[in-house]
């Protein structure tokens, strides 16, 4: 691990103090029963959130020795193909301007790739997208995934699944987001902590802040730079979305990664949105709305992130 080395508990008095859980898994485990890792491929890294390369189980790679890119499995149908043909059209070179003003707030796409996998009874292709890896040049990457919205179920939602995203996690529709899990590098100590799916779901508003300031908090200090970095690129993707009706985003992320190492800069403070399984385009004629889900999530994390800075 370059940098440091890895614990898989996260033991802070923020983590204890609101129901620390345990990572069930390191993510760069093998993939162990089910499907079996690609010769030349590993589990990414740096991965927090999400479905894992573990237990069997498809998850996000990267090639071993090539950090440029993260593989990501194109889901089953409709999400896998939905988020696909979001990056497609956003990299389409006859993208409309609306929906372009998006570009450099999304990860670079560089298509897709075939690889086959095998679960040890039978092969079949399995279809990833190529991604720009956002961590791939800092070597002490802290990564939080946050996912934006009051609301994470998109309007084909059943009646269950409503319940069930509301039950989750009922404090997001008045938090507006919702930590999804993070890593923090400590260089004191020069180890990266995880902090997991079920810690983020046991955090009420109070809590959220806490994890927020135990995110940007280094081992020595709180990271004013970085946090200032984050603030002010929100608030530019938030003009982009008091604009933009051209999509709408359900269940998405966003992606913060700053070096741990590193003074804040654009090159080492990077916030990028993620995870557009259910992310819906919007058609160029009639009736255009503003995302207000998201704006509700992304001003709100802009209000918690400027708390911050107040102490
Ligand atoms: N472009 C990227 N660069 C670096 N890490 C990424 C990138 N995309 C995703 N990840 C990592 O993988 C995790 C899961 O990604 P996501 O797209 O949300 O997958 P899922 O659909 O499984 O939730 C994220 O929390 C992040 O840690
Ligand atoms: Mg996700």
């Amino acid at each position: 691990m370059p940098g440091g080395t890895m614990v898989d508990v996260c033991r802070s008095p923020i983590a204890m103090s609101t129901g620390e859980q345990r990572r069930q898994t390191s993510p760069a485990v093998s993939a162990g029963r089910g499907v079996s890792l690609p010769d030349g491929y590993e589990p990414l890294p740096h991965q927090v959130a999400g479905h894992l390369f573990t237990n069997g189980k498809l998850g996000m790679l990267r090639r071993c020795g090539d950090g440029t890119a993260v593989l990501k499995p194109v889901q089953r149908s409709p999400k896998g193909p939905r988020e696909l043909q979001f990056y497609k059209e956003l990299s389409a070179s006859q993208c409309r301007d609306e929906l372009q003003c998006l570009r450099p707030w999304v990860p670079q796409f560089h298509g897709v790739t075939d690889i086959v996998i095998s679960d040890g009874i039978a092969e079949r292709q399995q279809t990833f997208l190529l991604l720009e890896d956002l961590a791939s040049t800092l070597p002490h990457a802290s990564v939080i995934d946050l996912k934006i919205g009051r609301r994470c179920w998109d309007e084909s939602a059943s009646s269950a699944k409503i319940n069930a995203e509301l039950a989750k996690y009922p404090q997001q529709e008045h938090i507006g987001y919702r930590i999804s899990a993070m890593r923090v590098f400590n260089r004191t100590k020069n180890e990266f902590k995880y902090y997991s799916k079920l810690y983020g779901l046991s955090l009420d508003e109070c809590a959220v802040l806490d994890s927020l300031h135990a995110f940007f908090y280094d081992g020595v200090g709180q990271r004013a730079d970085v946090i200032r970095n984050v603030l002010s690129q929100l608030q530019s993707l938030r003009e982009v979305f008091l604009r933009q009706s051209a999509a709408h985003f359900y269940a998405s992320s966003l992606l913060i990664v700053y070096d741990g190492g590193l003074p804040a800069s654009p090159a080492t403070v990077k916030v990028k949105m993620i995870d557009f399984a259910h992310t819906f385009l919007v058609a160029g004629s009639g009736e255009q709305s503003l995302d207000e889900n998201y704006l509700f999530g992304l001003t709100h994390l802009i209000e918690s992130l400027s708390k911050l800075l107040e102490h």
